[in-house]
């Protein structure tokens, strides 16, 4: 059983910290209300950050005393949307938000996961005809195994979870997000994930 905070109660958030609760952690979900992010992180020993990617490097630099000695699950995507509401570019090309997180926040163990799929199948994995990949990209060896931990929580088989290495390898899955719009518009919202077949 960990402590754990859920930054974000909209679709990404709100489904992960049922599922996380419904497999006996003790989850705290923060909203946008002043101070419940600070106050949720304080006592978490894993941070989850499912807030909108944009404004996330800023939001989450305010919380460096908190997020200290924490391990930081990092499942957003930072993009510029285009008109109609779908993601549009990469807001750090060449980098990613989850390498700029790590330089921001040097004491805390930043892991980047499950930001490769529609919401539903980061807590039903199986539901797919095919197996969909979780990818981990951290510095940190240990905190990866814990972010393993959870997602066999979640329902992930460990076949169908990658290492891809240090933090900078999230730049490779974070570009994922500009199949997004495309497949969406090609195929609708049926819940899909990027996976590594062989
Ligand atoms: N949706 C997906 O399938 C999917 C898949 C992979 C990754 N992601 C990533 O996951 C993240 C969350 O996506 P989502 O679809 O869950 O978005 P969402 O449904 O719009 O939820 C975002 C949540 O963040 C909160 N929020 C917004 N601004 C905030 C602020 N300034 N401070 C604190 N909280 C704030 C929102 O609060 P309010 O309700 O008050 O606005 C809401 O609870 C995004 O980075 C997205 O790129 C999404």
């Amino acid at each position: 059983m960990n402590d754990i905070a859920v930054l974000g109660n909209g679709r990404v958030g709100g489904n992960l910290a049922a599922a996380l609760t419904r497999a006996g952690h003790r989850v705290t979900v923060a909203d946008r209300t002043r101070g419940a992010a600070a106050e949720a992180a304080r006592t978490a020993r894993i941070v989850i950050n499912a807030t909108p990617g944009a404004g996330s490097l800023e939001r989450l630099a305010a919380l460096r005393e908190e997020l200290r000695g924490k391990i930081l699950v990092d499942v957003s995507n930072a993009t510029t949307d285009g008109p109609d509401g779908l993601p549009e570019d990469l807001l750090y090309p060449g980098s990613s938000l989850a390498e700029r997180l790590q330089e921001t926040l040097p004491e805390t163990r930043v892991v980047k996961t499950l930001n490769t799929m529609l919401f539903p199948v980061m807590t039903a994995p199986a539901t797919l005809a095919q197996p969909p990949t979780a990818f981990l990209s951290g510095e940190d060896p240990q905190a990866k195994q814990s972010v393993h931990d959870l997602l066999t929580d979640l329902g992930w088989s460990k076949e169908w979870i990658t290492d891809l290495g240090g933090i900078r390898t999230a730049r490779a899955t974070e570009a994922a997000i500009l199949f997004v719009p495309h497949v969406i518009r090609a195929t609708g919202f049926t819940p899909f994930a990027l996976s590594i077949a062989r």
